[in-house]
Parts: structure tokens; sequence; C-alpha cells
């Protein structure tokens, strides 16, 4: 029994373009930005608060969401690590931020320059401030299955975490598979339990499809309830701060797998196909994305 209709988180703006060096104007930006919504892409993270000495692709977040159209249907989100990236966020006029925590102490270090405990208050302090200015917070939490520093994470500590974020105001935790190290078995353990105390509405799955096991954790996703994604147009992405971490789910190969059991997306995937085929022009490279590689040769 699938879902019926999925949501789709389309990262690939920030996820994505956040591990490529040469930098993207924020015209290219925009026009990828428009093509996404175009194909129907209704919640799109484009862009973070971060310190552009840290990220440089991001230096232009305040601009990009200056100069974007936003259609009311649409959900649009920044990802905000710290109180400057808040204020930088409500001065954007946004609806809506992604927090992000680890739930490994390594990870939260590289990526933060905070400790786990640290990096957890200063989300859980984010989310509540956020939300009494009248935003919506989604919180990331990162390396849930597993961490490019510390190996093995605890579930009993993914199950703690998230039930925080919730607690503090989050309205959904997305699980990152950060390293792309889930296989199916692991995932089914885990949410087997995670489920029991955490509802899965309250869940979706950000899955990297470093070891090409993303589609296959999303069916494990699907069993146990879960309905909303995160993926990347053309299978983009990584994260700066995991080596190794390759891009996320394709946007193209998720639609087309959910669209093929039934499961509606609202995304047309001949247009998002033109998103990502006008992605690989100027970025000047190919994606991953396995649909792109059939409408090519068609
Ligand atoms: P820090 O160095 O500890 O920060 O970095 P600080 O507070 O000491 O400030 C240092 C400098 O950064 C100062 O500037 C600040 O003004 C500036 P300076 O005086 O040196 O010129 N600064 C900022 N500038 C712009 N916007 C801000 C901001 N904050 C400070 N918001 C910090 C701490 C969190 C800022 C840093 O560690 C950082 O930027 N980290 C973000 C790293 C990042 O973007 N990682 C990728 C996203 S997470 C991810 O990919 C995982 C995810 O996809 C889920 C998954 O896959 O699992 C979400
Ligand atoms: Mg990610």
């Amino acid at each position: 029994n699938l879902p019926k209709q999925v949501t789709i988180w389309e990262v690939g703006l920030r996820d994505g373009l956040q591990n490529e060096t040469r930098y993207i104007s924020v015209e290219e930006k925009l026009e990828l930005i428009n093509g996404l919504i175009q194909s129907g892409v209704k919640n799109l993270e484009v862009t973070a608060f971060v310190n552009p000495k840290w990220v440089p692709q991001m230096k232009d977040a305040s601009e990009l969401l200056a100069k974007m159209e936003r259609p009311s249907e649409c959900n649009i989100s920044a990802l905000v690590p710290n109180e400057k990236g808040l204020e930088k966020a409500l001065a954007a006029r946004l609806n809506e931020i992604a927090v992000v925590v680890s739930a490994s102490e390594g990870h939260n270090l590289k990526n933060l320059n905070k400790t786990a405990d640290e990096a957890i208050r200063e989300a859980l302090h984010l989310i509540y401030k956020a939300n009494v200015a009248g935003l919506r917070v989604r919180a990331y939490l990162s390396t849930a299955f597993g961490c490019p520093y510390d190996g093995p994470v605890k579930i009993e500590r993914v199950m703690e975490i998230s039930e925080k974020l919730l607690g503090a105001g989050a309205y959904q935790v997305s699980l990152g598979d950060t390293i792309g190290i889930a296989h199916p078995k692991q995932l089914q353990e885990s949410l087997s339990l995670i489920t029991r105390r955490i509802p899965p509405g309250k869940l979706a799955l950000h899955l990297h499809d470093t070891r090409g096991m993303a589609l296959a954790n999303t069916i494990i996703g699907l069993e146990y309830g879960i309905t909303t994604f995160d993926s990347s147009f053309g299978g983009l992405g990584g994260c700066p701060y995991a080596p190794g971490a390759s891009g996320n789910v394709a946007t193209e190969d998720l639609v087309n797998m959910l669209h093929a059991m039934g499961c509606q997306t609202g995304i047309d995937l001949d247009r998002l196909v033109l998103v990502s085929t006008r992605a690989q022009a100027i970025l000047g490279k190919r994606l991953p994305s396995k649909i792109l590689q059939i409408y090519r040769r068609t």
C-alpha cells in the first residue's frame, strides 16, 4: 500500500551547488529555479545563509532571494546554521528555513564548528526563535545512519535528537544519510524503531546516493509510512564537510520510480530533464542522474 501522493523537497540549488567549486551566477541559478518551478516542483531549498568563507557558492543567498520570484503555491527555504543566518533569512522575508545538526560528534565539529551538544542547543534555539517570528522550520539530522569521521551512529541518539527538534517546534525532521552509507536492511531496522516513537508523517528522508542505494532505501521509507523525500535535480550534490559524499538521489530518478509505481509528485519529468540538461551546460559536466542518460540517447 504505497501512498498516492509523495512530497519532494528539491535541494539541488543548496545541497547540489554547495559542492561546486566554480561559482554559478545568480542569473544562472534563477534560470534553474524558474525551470524547476515550471516543472511543478513545489518545495525548494534554494540557498544557505552560511559563512561564505566555508561555502563560497552560497555567498549570494540574500541577492538570490531578493531577485527570485516566489509563487505563493511554493515553499521556498534556505539552510540556516546560526543566529546570523536567521537574521538574514528574516530580512529575505522567507516563510520557512531549515536547520541542521548531526547525530555524530565528528560531523558537527567539521560542518558547524560546534560539538554535538552545542549544535543541538543552537538548533533548538533557532527553531524557537524562527517559530516566534512566524517561520516554519524543517530540521535536518545529518549522519543519522553513519558518520565519515565517527563511523556507526546509535539509533537511540537519532531518536533522542529528533524528538528534541520536533519538541522545540520543527514541523519535520529530515533524516540525512549524509554519506549514502545506509543499506535497505539497516534502514528497515532503524525505521522500525524510529517510527515506533516518532510518527512517520513527521519524518523525511534525505538520501545521498554515494553507493547507489538511495532508491532502494526510498522504498523502505515508503514502507514505513514516510512520504517526504529530499532530492537534487540531475543528482547534483554532496556535503563539503563529508569526504566522499556524492550527490543526493536525483530528482528525476526518484520521480520516475514513484510515477511508475503510481505515487504522484506533481512534477513533470520531461520538463525536469530539460532543467538538468541546462544545468549540465552551465556546469560544463555530466550529472549522474540515470534518467538523464536515457533522455540523452533518445
Ligand atoms: P564559525 O567560524 O564558528 O562562525 O562558523 P563564527 O560565528 O565564529 O563566525 C566566523 C565568521 O563567519 C565571521 O566573519 C562571521 O561573520 C561569519 P568574519 O568576522 O571572519 O569575517 N558568519 C557568517 N556569515 C554569513 N552567514 C552566516 C554566518 N555565521 C558566521 N550565517 C558556521 C560557524 C556555522 C557559520 C560555519 O561553520 C558554517 O558556515 N557552516 C556551514 C557549513 C555548511 O554549509 N555545510 C553544508 C550544509 S549541511 C549539509 O550539507 C548536510 C545536509 O545536506 C543534510 C545531510 O546531507 O545529512 C543538510
Ligand atoms: Mg545533504
